[in-house]
């Protein structure tokens, strides 16, 4: 096990969803797992006065999300809600952190914590050049001999090109890049990660991993539930922004991605920039019209109850033209990839929730069963990312019986047949992994930006170009009736089920 020094982590909108939601139980999986250092503080930084208690319950004892399904011994909440502080900036972040420093200098003598300092900006990012500029102005920035400083950033990590640059370079000016962490809770999936060992683990799967064996690549990102209370946030962003410019780009990355040189973070990151630039980017309407469908859920029933549509959702303009469902076409510009189409969509209001990827085979150069009914029976490799989450081959086999009929069978992998294996939760790896600075799962500079130099046409032709258009489908629909056009020609979206095993055209009846 790597060593994980003694440390503080400093989060900044302590007071705010996120803390209590992710950040405080993944801290308290690591404390129950015996994975923090042994002097380790937390200190919740946030505009409303509160005492170190009043955090506490807040944040530990009184947090309803602390212990998600399991039993949890009172004594073991309250041995860990010891390790928790909390200061407040006054009304504003953009201040003088000439007191926040003192009491981060009083806590580092007190317990020990090496003058190791992770900062975790769980605020909203118009904020964070201002607080890296109020921590650098008292020197937390740098190592001063001793000691690491390292920031982590929540996305959104910019709104378009221009302001994702902005926030790079603000953040830059008082942070080198090495101790720069923008999180991205997918790569801390352990299916997501999976991605590259499936790839460069195996000698099967790589030999095929190109445009000779492989005919299309499809990803469906679905989520069952609506925008809930986030209307207010989502409707300035939408789907393209929420979910495919980091995410979902994230993953394709992996899949298009050479292979590095090694495992280190370095040679990763700058193979999976590699992959990003290599995307081809969309600039003529008549590619984006015919490349990218947007479209907002309708209200429908579900279960037998009625439930809104997006433009009724709290905190949406009834007249938003935001899209809760966005699917690209796009194509990737080199030798292994060219000509194969990728086919990625994400969506609100789906019928099931669910993550996969489906490597669609191309069909044998030379087929000899002729009357074997071979048609839409490609060779797949699906990659579940959740739930049910495993690998399942769809080969074909022979049917009993005279002549060679050919069906098709699955060949599967489920983790959930790892019994002895806990699966580490999203924000519980990425934190144990940027306190031990390992900045592997995290998104570097360059491939946030690459990121959105692909999304940034989409979004502006959505926004100015001519009979763009926000089609609507029933929440609780596999999206609108034309997004089979997008993707006609290469067959049809394989809907998936909640399980892996499930074949398309899963639906609930009763
Ligand atoms: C977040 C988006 O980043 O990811 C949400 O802001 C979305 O809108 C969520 O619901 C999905 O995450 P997961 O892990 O549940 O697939």
């Amino acid at each position: 096990m790597t060593k994980t020094e003694n440390q503080m982590l400093i989060i900044f909108g302590a007071s705010g969803d996120l803390t209590a939601r992710k950040l405080v139980p993944a801290l308290f999986r690591l404390f129950q797992e015996n994975q923090l250092p042994k002097n380790f503080v937390v200190l919740g930084v946030s505009r409303s006065y509160m005492t170190d208690d009043e955090f506490r319950k807040k944040v530990v004892s009184g947090n309803e999300y602390l212990k998600g399904n399991h039993s949890v011994d009172d004594a073991l909440v309250s041995e860990f809600a010891k390790k928790f502080f909390y200061e407040d900036v006054g009304t504003e972040y953009d201040t003088d952190y000439k007191d926040l420093e003192e009491r981060i200098t009083t806590l580092n003598a007190k317990y020990k914590t090496g003058e190791n300092y992770m900062y975790y900006l769980s605020t909203p990012p118009s904020l964070y050049e201002a607080i890296a500029k109020n921590l650098y102005g008292q020197q937390l920035n740098r190592s001063r001999g001793v000691g690491f400083k390292r920031i982590i950033v929540e996305k959104p990590f910019g709104y378009d090109l221009e302001s994702a640059k902005q926030l790079n370079k603000g953040l830059q000016r008082y942070f080198k890049e090495s101790q720069i962490y923008r999180i991205d809770h997918y790569l801390g999936k352990e299916t997501v990660q999976n991605l590259l060992v499936t790839r460069f683990a195996n000698s099967i799967f790589e030999p095929l991993w190109n445009r000779n064996y492989i005919d299309r690549v499809e990803i469906t990102n679905a989520e069952s539930g609506g925008v809930g209370l986030r209307g207010g946030y989502y409707d300035g962003s939408g789907a393209l922004r929420d979910m495919f410019q980091n995410h979902l780009l994230q993953i394709v990355s992996l899949i298009v991605m050479e292979p590095p040189i090694d495992a280190n973070a370095q040679e990763i990151r700058n193979e999976k920039v590699k992959a990003l630039r290599s995307l081809r980017i969309m600039y003529d309407e008549k590619t984006l019209s015919e490349h990218t469908i947007r479209a907002q859920y309708v209200s429908s029933k579900i279960d037998g109850k009625v439930v809104n549509g997006y433009r009724e959702e709290e905190g949406v303009n009834p007249e938003s033209t935001t899209e809760t469902y966005a699917a690209i076409k796009f194509f990737v510009d080199n030798w292994r990839w060219k000509d194969v189409p990728f086919y990625v969509r994400t969506a609100k209001r789906m019928p099931t929730k669910v993550t996969e990827v489906v490597i669609h085979f191309k069909a044998p150069h030379h087929q000899i069963f002729k009357d074997a009914g071979m048609f839409n029976k490609d060779n797949k490799l699906i990659i579940r990312i959740q739930p049910d989450e495993g690998i399942l081959i769809k080969f074909g086999v022979k049917v009993p019986g005279q002549g060679f009929k050919v069906e098709r069978a699955n060949l599967d992998f489920y983790y959930s047949s790892l019994v002895d294996t806990s699966i580490m939760e999203a924000y519980e790896r990425l934190l144990l992994d940027a306190m031990q600075g390992d900045a592997t799962l995290y998104a570097r500079a360059d491939e946030v930006e690459a990121a959105w130099e692909f999304v940034d046409p989409i979004l502006k032709y959505w926004k100015n170009g001519k009979d763009v258009r926000v089609y609507g489908y029933s929440a609780g629909a596999w999206g609108p009736e034309n997004a089979d056009a997008l993707i006609a020609g290469d067959g049809l979206w394989r809907n998936p089920g909640p399980n892996l095993a499930d074949d398309p055209g899963f639906c609930v009846i009763y």
